[in-house]
């Protein structure tokens, strides 16, 4: 995903047109939180940082949630800050990675909202997380065949769940948002 240049990012307008949650899921390093800020000026909605949200109610990085608790309680937590969406409209949430693999998230995230499906090649995914270290799932796996046998894995979750599928690859990020604000209000 290229940054976006100054000229378009003059050109923004703030349109106001989407009555209801965008929920932006994906692989890690797919480029969900970077789209998020980059779209909440465009159509003037707020954002919800999952994995920071949880690391700020816990006072807890998400490694040490992991080794503490275990995945299963970090996997309850984003399904309670789910739920906490049915009260909020008009907000783009990015999701954890790993949202879309339970079903019940995925109907929630449906009952406020629409689901916005972010893709790029392993190759994309590895050059943006290689060097974080906050991706327990990730820790001592940084390679291409790893992100892609687990990509495969979650193929089938990220798909039921996507209503709209936005390549970001080799783009832009404002033309990922731009895509993503076209195809949102051709549904
Ligand atoms: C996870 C993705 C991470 C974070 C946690 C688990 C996953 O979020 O929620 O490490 O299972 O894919 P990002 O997708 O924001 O990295």
């Amino acid at each position: 995903m290229k940054d976006c240049d100054s000229q378009k990012r003059r050109n923004i307008d703030v349109v106001k047109v989407i009555p209801y949650n965008i929920f932006l899921i994906g692989f890690m390093g797919s480029g969900k939180s970077t789209v998020a800020r980059q779209l909440s000026p465009m159509i003037a909605m707020d954002v919800i940082e999952m994995d920071q949200e949880i690391v700020r109610r816990e006072r807890m990085s998400i490694p040490d949630i992991f080794t503490e608790y275990g995945e299963s309680y970090f996997r309850d937590l984003e399904t309670k800050l789910l739920v906490e969406m049915r009260e909020r409209s008009n907000v783009i949430v990015s999701c954890g990675g790993g949202v879309a693999l339970r079903e019940e998230n995925v109907e929630e995230m449906k009952k406020s909202g629409r689901v916005v499906w972010l893709t790029a090649r392993p190759e994309t995914i590895l050059e943006r997380v290689r060097n974080n270290k906050e991706r327990p799932l990730l820790d001592g796996n940084m390679t291409i065949e790893y992100i892609q046998s687990m990509m495969e894995k979650r193929h089938t979750k990220y798909a039921a769940a996507a209503e709209v599928i936005i390549d970001t690859d080799e783009k832009d990020l404002y033309t990922i948002c731009e895509e993503i604000i076209q195809r949102l209000r051709q549904i």
